[in-house]
């Protein structure tokens, strides 16, 4: 039998530090620290986050090797995220991989995060499916919303994507709106949990086939709330189940319509989600009932490998381990980077 192979995954894209190590592509350990100082500005400062980032990244990176119980010399390469993000919270830990990988004489991996969500659903978990190529990928994050043909693990091909905010700055401001802190995603998703969808109605956007478009939607919905805070000062909190319920239920329609255009462009019926907006319990239910109804063969990720963390990392680091697919050390960190690249 091949010895097993152990990879460290370090995550430090945006506002989250994460380190996680996996043996092949079973997880051993996925830590995580989320950074609590962004949630009073509504957003993440950039610059909080990476001085947050140094702070973490030692211990994060210790915490993920003491509960995987191996030692840094049983690594058998690193293998971090390289972009896109924050320049400044990515120079964390790609800075931190390179000298690591270095004191230990084994290979970098550089990682494309958007690609680490796509990959995390090649995670060996006993309770998930692994899909099948090909696939599409609905690709809904903080920063992204796209839809991906995935041919092979690295063959991608992005079907469409948003022409202005993605789906997560979408539940971000609309939760901003509503004066709740940053994320507002997860508390949009639970409040709308409690509530009627159809309360309020807000028109969907008009935008091709397989692309995206929030901005307006955003718009609509801070107009909404001015006019009937004008008419009832206490509207918002009288009312904010029904809200989140309704604005939750336009987002998810929207991704819903596009998700069936792309099956009928394209005859593909694998549907997988990825990325932190996956983790909404409303996208979640639609799609397991999508299985049911339109034949469809569905995969949603595991809770902890929706929102950014370092076992998508690290798994995609190991797919790239198995194709002899190293980084130079002279590899630097791009803020902007596509799915394909
Ligand atoms: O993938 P991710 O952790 O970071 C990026 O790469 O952007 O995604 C973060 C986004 C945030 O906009 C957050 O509000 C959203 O994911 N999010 C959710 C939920 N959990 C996280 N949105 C809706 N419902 C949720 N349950
Ligand atoms: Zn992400």
């Amino acid at each position: 039998m091949d010895k097993p192979v152990y990879i460290l995954g370090i995550e430090s894209s945006c506002d989250d530090t994460s380190a996680s190590v996996i043996c092949d592509a079973k997880v051993l350990s996925n830590v995580v620290a989320n950074q609590e100082v962004h949630s009073k500005y509504g957003g993440v400062v950039p610059e909080l986050a990476s001085r947050a980032h140094q702070q973490n990244i030692v211990p994060v990176v210790q915490q993920a090797l003491e509960q995987a119980n191996i030692s840094k010399d049983q690594l058998s390469a690193i293998a971090f995220t390289k972009g896109p993000g924050l320049m400044g919270s990515l120079l964390v830990g790609t800075s931190f991989a390179k000298s690591l990988a270095l004191g230990l004489q084994i290979p970098l991996i550089d990682v494309n995060h958007m690609q680490g969500h796509i990959l995390a659903h090649f995670i060996d978990e006993a309770d998930c499916k692994i899909p099948t190529f090909p696939f599409i990928c609905l690709t809904i994050s903080g920063g992204h919303t796209q839809i991906v043909k995935v041919s092979n693990h690295f063959e991608m091909e992005i079907l469409g994507e948003t022409i202005d905010d993605a789906v997560g700055e979408a539940f971000d401001k609309s939760a901003k709106i509503l004066g709740l802190p940053y994320p507002g995603g997860p508390l949009i998703d639970k409040h709308a949990k409690l509530g009627n969808p159809k309360a309020y109605k807000f028109t969907k956007p008009k935008v091709g086939d397989l692309d995206f478009s929030f901005s307006g939607l955003k718009t609509g919905i801070l107009y909404f709330i001015q006019k009937q805070e004008r008419i009832n000062p206490n509207f918002i909190a009288e009312n904010l189940n029904d809200i989140c319920a309704s604005i939750q239920g336009t987002i998810v329609e929207i991704l819903m319509d596009k998700l069936k255009n792309a099956v009928k462009q394209t005859g593909i019926k694998n549907i997988a989600i990825a990325g932190g907006v996956s983790a909404n319990s409303e996208i979640r239910s639609r799609l397991l009932l999508a299985e049911k109804h339109f034949g469809w063969n569905t995969y949603i990720p595991k809770f902890e490998y929706t929102t950014d963390n370092a076992a998508m990392i690290a798994i995609t680091g190991y797919l790239k381990y198995l194709n002899n697919d190293y980084a130079d050390i002279s590899v630097t960190a791009k803020a902007r980077l596509k799915v394909t690249e």
